[in-house]
């Protein structure tokens, strides 16, 4: 399969889902500051232009819902929208200062290093827990029978959410996130899309709040505590804390799970920096930075002019979209030397962008780095054997979030043997 570079702005080609690399590399030698009508934006690809445009006081993060809208709406579907844009606009990712400042320092306090090490036992206990199940199989497609539940039940535990609404909560969020696409994503959103997503988010609602409630007489170690102390003390809404929340599941489960499967198939692809990473314990926290600067999972944030800038020469005007390609910088031969060769002992230079930068720097980084440094050695030791399953992967049609469809692998079932289940009896 080649990339067809005249058609460099259809980033929906599968070529370009596959291995996105020849388009950066093109771009980054042939046209760093590019206008692609497909998407009405710039797309600046070198590793300097990315991070002096994240940490650009000029541009905004806000993302005003609804203003794309191409047709009149119903009263029905105006309702819904009021419903839905406080969780597109009034979450710290699609804001700016005061407001991003403010939510952040409140949520900031749930990534502590010491709340860190405390979650990274009960990680390893969800691991455990859910390789137990996997061992006798001898196969298991990593996405949706590993990833996802092990996501779900960490950002669950750290917000606060009891096991008892994790079936109903798992199916509103995972609805959620197909439907955001839905009428997010286009002019034309269908009614349906707009009133059921309407109608998600009050059910949303109405599964968190006996929780803000009962934390309100009695506060837990917890991010719901958290936001509702901050709420008491009149520094967030009642609403902010539901928007918080699903801001957090939505920041902490798709990322993290694209992680896993891409940097699952980057190692199982390089036998030889598999091998380096089993044998050499000592290198676990080099290896995953550099599993995250090979495999990223938020290709490209975007912002918004706030006034005219110049990069490099070329003028982005005042109210243009500028998309932050942070997945080309991570590949800039001038910060990363040999950036295609997935090199598990690369020494450490320059931060990568997987995390973005500036004010907006992902305040779930260490956790999701945490989480990886577990994961890995885990399966690679209590799965032997561990391999692809099919010699052919599906990539998701969505160049923001790379990620794939599934990742089916086979490692030798762990037979429990008559031994251990008579010692177990007894
Ligand atoms: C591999 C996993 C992850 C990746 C690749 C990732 C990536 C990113 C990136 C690139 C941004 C910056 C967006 C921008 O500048 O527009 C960001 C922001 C954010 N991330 Fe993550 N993230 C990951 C995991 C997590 C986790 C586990 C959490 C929380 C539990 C989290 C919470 C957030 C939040 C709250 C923000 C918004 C920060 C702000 O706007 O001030 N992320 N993430």
């Amino acid at each position: 399969m080649s990339l067809d570079i005249n058609n460099i702005d259809n980033l929906l080609q599968p070529e370009f889902l596959a291995n996105p690399c020849p388009v950066f590399k093109h771009l980054q030698t042939n046209d760093a500051v590019h206008w692609n009508p497909q998407l009405n934006a710039w797309m600046v690809s070198r590793y300097d232009d990315v991070k002096t445009l994240l940490q650009d006081t000029r541009v905004s993060a806000a993302s005003p819902f609804g203003y794309i809208f191409k047709r009149p709406l119903t009263e029905e579907e105006q309702v819904a929208v009021s419903i839905i844009r406080p969780y597109v606009e009034q979450s710290l990712l699609n804001m700016d200062p005061p407001g991003q400042s403010r939510q952040r320092t409140i949520l900031g306090a749930a990534f502590t290093p010491r709340r860190l090490e405390q979650m990274r036992v009960r990680v390893q206990q969800f691991v455990n827990e859910l390789v137990d199940e996997i061992q006798p199989r001898g196969q298991v497609e990593l996405m949706n029978q590993f990833a996802f539940p092990l996501l779900f039940k960490v950002i669950f535990a750290l917000l606060g959410i009891p096991s008892e609404a994790h079936t109903d909560a798992k199916r509103l969020f995972n609805e959620a996130s197909s439907l955001i696409i839905k009428v997010n994503s286009t002019p034309y959103p269908k009614s349906e899309h707009l009133l059921r997503f309407a109608d998600n988010l009050l059910e949303t609602e109405d599964l968190i709040r006996p929780f803000v409630e009962e934390r309100s007489r009695q506060p837990q170690n917890d991010v719901i505590s958290l936001m509702v102390e901050a709420e008491q003390r009149g520094e967030l809404s009642e609403k902010e804390i539901f928007v918080l929340c699903s801001q957090l599941v939505f920041a902490a489960h798709e990322t993290t799970a694209s992680a896993i499967c891409t940097g699952m198939l980057s190692l199982l692809q390089n036998p030889d920096q598999l091998e380096l990473m089993k044998t050499k314990p000592e290198i676990l926290a080099i290896a995953v930075e550099e599993i995250m600067r090979y495999s990223v999972p938020g290709q490209m944030r975007p912002r918004i002019a706030r006034e005219d800038i110049e990069i490099r020469g070329t003028t982005i005007r005042k109210g243009q979209r500028v998309f932050a390609m942070l997945a080309a910088a991570n590949f800039d031969e001038e910060h990363f030397a040999c950036p295609h060769a997935l090199n598990v002992e690369r020494p450490k230079k320059d931060q990568i962008m997987t995390f973005g930068h500036g004010i907006h720097y992902c305040l779930g980084g260490a956790l999701a780095r945490m989480e990886l440094q577990v994961i890995f050695p885990t399966l690679f030791q209590r799965l032997p054997g561990l391999k692809l399953a099919s010699s052919t992967v599906q990539w998701r049609p969505n160049f923001l979030l790379r990620g794939l469809v599934e990742l089916p692998l086979e490692f030798e079932p762990q037979v429990v043997s008559l031994d251990e289940i008579e010692s177990n009896v007894a």
